[in-house]
């Protein structure tokens, strides 16, 4: 008999000593976690989000079920097949691949592009790679695909408060090590508040140091025309700037890329082992990606109605006296507290007809558990509508805790 599968039944050899279950240690982690209001549940949803206004998704330009991404993923599935079937190197780079890099790098205005099978992972080998044998000095807001990817490059690794460049200065100067990364979120996942680009530029500048710049959700929200922060900030194609983005979110497709210098592109080509060991990204992703480029591209007013929503949300926020702070792009925290109070906004939010995001720890420290909002650039007046009536109830809702 198979020795595992009889242990997981609970049936050792007989006569032999019952040996200790090796799953009881997660059911009591996962029932503490329960208990404390941290249970995690996967509710499969339908594609019109269970007839709930979507105010949870990151698909902040409402490109995701656009005709024209799904039929562009659909030519690329017929023409290409369902997968890359290699790894970038060996047979996942398709000419669709190259187009993607090359639109990607003139959209951002980068000098070169690489693609990656998610944004995730685009993180995991800019961070390690660039970071490895040196100093890697991170904001303490950073999307958790940065900070795996300073845990990867066992680079020393400075924790910086949030948004604060002196401290950073302070790293970078005190460093025994010879070559430095700041890594920080452009616009943080989950606070919606956008880094010090410049001051943080002008502090690697002056130490020598790269600059990475995850732009996941800035990338088609953020600057006049949505080419991220970086390029609103001025700093598009400095050779010491790095950025990572996302298709997934604003460009409604998946997969993401990490833009800049040529060195940092042939260093991630022959050394990142998350670009090596993994298969290259999905024709039919990287079809519907450069569909939307071509959609941004002819509608230069998207990036700025998915901020005026944005807007929007927290001005109604604030009016109902729901702590909100300006919103960098698209994502608009209303900060609750407990994991509870977070869990009953949503469920409220819910009854009203609308869905939004609930987070809380370990994705938002402790005490700061919030309903994340994110605005889309196909919001209409009547979803406002009923998106206010939500945000009322919510703030009825703390008043009576
Ligand atoms: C700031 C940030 N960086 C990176 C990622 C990862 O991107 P992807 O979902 O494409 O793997 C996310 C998405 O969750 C994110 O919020």
């Amino acid at each position: 008999m198979d020795m595992v599968a009889g242990m997981a039944g609970g049936e050792g050899r007989p006569g032999e000593a019952t040996p200790p279950d090796p799953l009881a240690r997660l059911r009591a982690a996962t029932a503490a976690r329960r208990a404390a209001g941290l249970g995690r549940v996967l509710r499969p949803r339908t594609p019109d989000h269970d007839g709930l206004i979507d105010l949870a998704s990151n698909d902040y330009l409402g490109l995701a079920r656009d005709e024209r991404l799904a039929e562009a993923a659909v030519r690329a599935a017929r023409e290409w097949g369902t997968g890359s079937t290699g790894s970038r190197l060996v047979t996942g780079t398709t000419t669709l691949h190259a187009d993607l890099e090359d639109r990607l790098r003139a959209f951002t205005g980068a000098a070169r592009a690489l693609v990656f099978s998610s944004g995730y992972l685009a993180n995991l080998a800019a961070v390690a790679t660039l970071g490895a044998g040196g100093l890697v000095v991170s904001d303490a807001g950073n999307h958790a695909s940065i900070i795996d990817g300073c845990r990867l490059s066992r680079a020393r690794v400075a924790v910086t408060p949030h948004r604060d460049v002196d401290a950073v200065e302070k790293a970078l100067a005190d460093r025994s090590e010879e070559h430095a990364l700041v890594v920080t979120d452009a616009v943080f996942s989950v606070d919606g508040d956008l880094a010090p680009l410049r001051e943080l530029h002008e502090a690697a500048v002056r130490h020598g140091a790269l600059l990475l710049v995850d732009e996941a959700h800035s990338l088609g929200v953020t600057g006049e025309r949505g080419q991220g922060a970086v390029h609103a900030a001025g700093l598009a194609g400095y050779p010491s700037v790095v950025i990572t983005v996302t298709l997934s979110k604003a460009l409604g497709a998946q997969g993401g890329a990490v833009l800049g210098a040529p060195e940092v592109v042939e260093t991630l080509v022959d050394t990142g082992r998350p670009f090596i060991f993994d298969t290259g990204l999905a024709p039919s992703s990287a079809a519907a990606a450069l569909a939307a480029l071509d959609i941004v591209n002819a509608h230069p007013d998207l990036p700025g109605q998915a901020r005026r929503h944005a807007a929007a949300l927290a001005r109604a926020c604030a009016d109902r006296g729901l702590a909100a702070t300006d919103p960098a792009a698209a994502v608009v925290p209303v900060v609750l507290g407990p994991p509870e109070a977070a869990l009953r906004a949503a469920a409220v939010f819910a009854e009203h007809g609308v869905r939004a995001g609930c987070f809380r720890p370990p994705s938002v420290p402790q005490g700061r558990s919030c309903l994340r909002l994110t605005a889309r650039a196909n919001l209409g007046p009547d979803d406002l509508a009923v998106i206010g009536r939500a945000l009322t109830a919510v703030a009825e809702m703390k008043v009576n805790v």
